[in-house]
């Protein structure tokens, strides 16, 4: 990392979570993530999802079939866990480097995940390979009881979920996703090595007012939901504090305005053409530029047992306008900070 007043020069990032979706709108957000990041953890939530090695094949080859020409990205795929999901396929993704870790969504939790796991018993033989294989497990960390309120079912998984999970497979790599809660951040940091987390922008500068300023804002909206104010900060000090445990992942979620602005609309919030002047925003703010470089570089393939990248990126302390709206290749999408300007700029 170099650093001047006005230039931070870090190591080039890679993005833990993300969702590139498919067919025409994801040649449209494919390139503000190839723009930023080396590689990418692709989540599998398509319709159908992506569980097979066959079908994570197929959409790595479409992904970069998207790119732009002479675009260095290296997307990474993960296998969708479902109720039946066979213990050899993960093997063999595995083996054959076509998977490099696999997503346990709860079924109805979130977008995409009708096809997920109803009860973590019925994918113990695939967790017992994985664990075997040392092939990593992310998992989006809410509970579907109805009856949990929905600003807790992150809290309520860790008691009902995780912790047995851990206890049961206690080699197993596990990367709690996109944590939004103090008790995730803390559940996390004291945990073994081999347990990690990502956190996304929206996290680190949002908390659950931002849902409702003036008015119902669903473009704030995305799952888990942002939390109260006590726990954007507890993430904040997560993220910034050094700990080699937690990394970056946008979990950037493109959906059409027509989705999102609708009497019910879609969870998701679109990051990713601003991620990291988003991000560089918070350790800033936390005093901590210093320590943004194995956040967004070092601590992710640490975690992986993957290469740092070559190369580096340049943010220069410059305004960057933020757009109201993004065209995705046809497909007009709100991204985060819309409308707003960023102190920093991705320049190289
Ligand atoms: C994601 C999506 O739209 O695919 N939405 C979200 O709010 N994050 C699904 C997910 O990761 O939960
Ligand atoms: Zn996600």
């Amino acid at each position: 990392m170099t650093s001047t007043a006005n230039r931070l020069t870090i190591r080039r990032p890679d993005d833990w979570h993300v969702h590139l979706r498919d067919g025409a709108v994801m040649a449209g957000v494919v390139p503000h993530t190839a723009r930023q990041f080396a590689r990418a953890i692709v989540m599998p939530n398509l319709s159908p999802p992506v569980s097979t090695v066959a079908e994570g094949a197929a959409y790595r080859d479409r992904i970069l079939a998207a790119l732009p020409q002479g675009t260095d990205f290296t997307p990474l795929m993960v296998s969708y866990l479902t109720d039946g999901i066979a213990p050899e396929e993960l093997r063999r993704g595995f083996g054959e480097g076509v998977f490099t870790a696999a997503k346990l969504y709860p079924a109805h939790a979130t977008t995409g995940s009708a096809h997920g796991v109803t009860d973590v018993a019925n994918i113990h033989p695939a967790l017992e390979a994985m664990q075997e294989i040392g092939m990593p497990l992310l998992v989006h960390g809410e509970v579907t009881d109805p009856a949990v309120d929905i600003f807790d079912r992150e809290a309520v998984f860790i008691e009902r979920v995780m912790i047995p999970l851990l206890a049961r497979f206690p080699a197993l790599k596990v990367v709690f996703e996109h944590i939004t809660t103090a008790d995730a951040a803390q559940f996390v940091e004291a945990a073994a090595p081999h347990v990690g987390a990502t956190i996304t922008p929206q996290h680190l500068h949002i908390n659950r007012n931002a849902m409702f300023v003036g008015g119902i804002r669903p473009h704030a909206y995305c799952l888990p939901v942002a939390k109260r104010e006590h726990h954007r900060l507890a993430l904040r000090k997560a993220a910034t504090g050094g700990s080699a445990k937690f990394f970056l992942g946008t979990d950037s979620a493109p959906h059409a305005v027509a989705a999102k602005e609708a009497a019910c609309g879609c969870a998701g919030i679109f990051n990713a053409p601003f991620a990291l002047e988003s991000y560089v925003a918070v350790f800033e703010e936390e005093g901590a530029l210093d320590r943004f470089e194995a956040f967004a570089s070092l601590n992710g393939p640490a975690f992986y047992g993957l290469p740092v990248n070559a190369g580096t990126v340049t943010l220069e302390k410059a305004p960057c306008e933020v757009p109201a709206v993004i065209d995705a290749n046809g497909t007009p999408i709100v991204p985060f900070h819309a409308g707003e300007t960023l102190g920093w700029r991705l320049v190289g």
